[in-house]
């Protein structure tokens, strides 16, 4: 990207005034839009400037545009700099616009950047008879025609080094020269052999019908096989179902209540009566009355006295004693429990 900026003083030319075609392209561009809103025209009527002030616009376009349109002059600057099919130095009669982005690059382009440099010189250099300028742009979206260039409003496809020298030598001579494809190639088409696509039936509407009809005969196709295949579904040899699926298995080893039942016996067996009834062999828990004298449960918390009352010493910080030892045998202990007796409960819960 090149910088954007108006060309130098003395390219300037002194005026310039709106022609009355342009004049005419204004009133019709301003028309298409809301009272109040002639702004909107701006980009239209800046490239009929250009156009009308021979390919690039020149300060003084600029500020007649901005008069046209009741617009400040730094508004339309600002619209002129900004976009780069605006040109703001003087451009050559065939101004060239060469794609250097990669597919062309891949295609070729190189080649085309060279004959460029060798003929007409660096970019934005106007050749001394003033016909030709180039300058390189991004993809011009004519990929599948790499390498191109646009010289003014056309596109010039398929270049090769010699029909490109071939293309400058009849513009310079005036001569008429062909747009688009260079090799003779309509548009986009393959290039070279058509290896896709050939299928003759593509084209004259039988491939439609052929697809119908062989999807009339895979239905009817369907339909008859249909009982056919249901039929061959069907297993041939039946087998028997068993008669203990899923019902209780019972053996006649176990001994139930149903089976005792069913043998005359009672549901219950007398043995697991008798041994139901006998209190040893119960299960019983330990009742707390049977157990042996225990100690009651001790704290294992630390307590601080408070002193009462006003000059009452602290008592100095308690010892924790040690995890499981007996209150009586702690000697350091010296929060209190040491003075609590002993709970001893006797079989008659009494305690003592
Ligand atoms: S890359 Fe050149 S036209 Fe798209």
């Amino acid at each position: 990207m090149a910088v954007r900026k108006l060309a130098p003083e003395n390219m300037q030319p002194e005026n310039f005034v709106l022609s009355a075609e342009t004049e005419a392209f204004a009133d019709k561009e301003i028309a298409k839009y809301p009272p109040g809103r002639q702004a909107s025209a701006v980009i239209a009527l800046l490239g009929k400037a250009q156009e009308q002030a021979g390919g690039w616009l020149p300060r003084k376009a600029i500020e007649a545009v901005a008069t046209r349109l009741d617009m400040p002059v730094i508004r339309v600057m600002e619209v002129a700099t900004f976009y780069t099919m605006f040109n703001l130095e003087p451009v050559g009669k065939y101004f060239i616009q060469f794609c250097g982005t990669t597919p062309c690059v891949l295609r070729g382009a190189g080649d085309i950047r060279q004959v460029l440099e060798r003929r007409i010189g660096d970019q934005n250099h106007v050749t001394a008879d003033g016909n030709f300028s180039w300058l390189e742009v991004e993809c011009l979206g004519a990929c599948s025609n790499a390498p191109m260039v646009q010289i003014n409003d056309d596109y010039y496809e398929d270049l090769t080094t010699e029909n490109f020298e071939k293309l400058l030598d009849d513009l310079a001579a005036g001569h008429p020269v062909k747009v688009g494809s260079q090799i003779g190639r309509s548009r986009s088409e393959p290039f070279e052999a058509v290896n896709t696509l050939q299928d003759p039936t593509l084209y004259d509407g039988s491939l439609v019908g052929a697809w119908r009809k062989r999807f009339e005969e895979q239905a009817k196709a369907a339909e008859t096989a249909e009982p056919a295949a249901a039929m061959a579904s069907i297993p041939q040899e039946v087998k028997a179902a068993k008669p203990t699926a899923g019902r209780p298995i019972e053996s006649d080893a176990a001994d139930t209540p149903a089976k005792r039942a069913k043998e005359g016996e009672t549901p219950i067996n007398p043995a697991d009566q008798r041994e139901a009834a006998d209190p040893s062999k119960a299960t019983k828990g330990q009742s707390h009355t049977e157990a042996e004298p225990r100690h009651a449960p001790q704290s294992g918390k630390s307590y601080v006295a408070s002193p009462k009352k006003d000059g009452e010493a602290v008592p100095s910080s308690p010892t924790t004693p040690v995890a499981g030892t007996p209150p009586a045998q702690a000697e350091t202990r010296r929060d209190g429990s040491e003075s609590k007796p002993d709970v001893i409960v006797d079989k008659d819960n009494k305690s003592s």
